[in-house]
């Protein structure tokens, strides 16, 4: 076993010669929750980029859940990436990702991520295209269906980059609400604007100059730690 689920030592990222990553370290623990907060552009999506093995770093070594390489590193995570990213396909194909994922399993998905009522009432529904970069979609229809997505990989560490960003409020309150419940045993970092949408979060940091300050720590993680 490993003794965290995320291991980050001294990593470095820059987009060209933009550094954006600078010698940050983290370790998150198999089950935590941690929370980040930052300035617009300060290199959140981009560290839950790396952390997910979509973008290997230029310096610095790398662990998730024990795993190294990417194609194993992507295998533990699943990402729900800021704006859209679904492909051309239907509502379905985009959730289980071409893979053989029961009726039951999908819409226990949806429910989750409050998509029934709408989908219910699609004539195609879950067969329903989603048409070319999703634009057949509004916003918030976008980021629950990437949500379920998440929740039907059934990954053990979840990466959440402003999840409920283009969700009303009472939508929101209630995806982050099946989210805590579906999330808890697993490992998940919750890239936010809105510090306090991370109740959940055990931990919480703040980034800032390409690395992570710590802001906030819940007080029996905090005893834990230090006994
Ligand atoms: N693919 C890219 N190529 C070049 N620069 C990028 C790319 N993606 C992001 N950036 C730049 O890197 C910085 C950090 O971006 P990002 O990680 O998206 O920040 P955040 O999520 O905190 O808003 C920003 O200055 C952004 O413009
Ligand atoms: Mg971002």
């Amino acid at each position: 076993m490993f003794p965290y689920a995320i291991d980050l030592e001294n990593i470095s990222f820059s987009y060209e010669n933009h550094m954006i990553i600078n010698n940050l370290s983290l370790k998150v623990k198999p089950g935590e929750h941690i929370g980040i907060v930052g300035d617009s552009g300060c290199g959140k999506s981009t560290l839950l980029k790396i952390i997910a093995g979509l973008y290997p770093p230029d310096s610095g070594t790398i662990a998730i859940a024990g795993a190294h390489f990417p194609e194993k590193i992507r295998k533990q995570v699943a990402l729900v990436m800021q704006g859209n990213s679904l492909f051309p396909l239907s509502i379905r194909d985009n959730i289980t990702c071409g893979h053989p994922i029961a009726d039951e399993m999908v819409w226990a998905a949806c429910q989750s991520a409050s998509l029934t009522k709408w989908i219910a009432k699609l004539p195609n529904g879950l067969d329903t295209n989603v048409g070319e970069r999703g634009n057949q979609v509004s916003g918030g229809q976008a980021q629950r269906i990437q949500i379920a997505r998440a929740l039907c990989k059934d990954a053990p560490i979840i990466l959440l980059d402003e999840p409920i960003s283009a969700l009303d409020q009472d939508t929101g309150h209630s995806v982050l609400d099946s989210l805590g419940k579906l999330t808890n045993g697993k490992t998940v970092v919750h890239v936010t604007h809105h510090q306090e949408t991370l109740d959940d979060s055990d931990t919480i940091y703040r980034m800032e100059g390409g690395s992570l300050a710590y802001l906030h720590k819940k007080a029996a993680v905090r005893e834990e730690n230090d006994s």
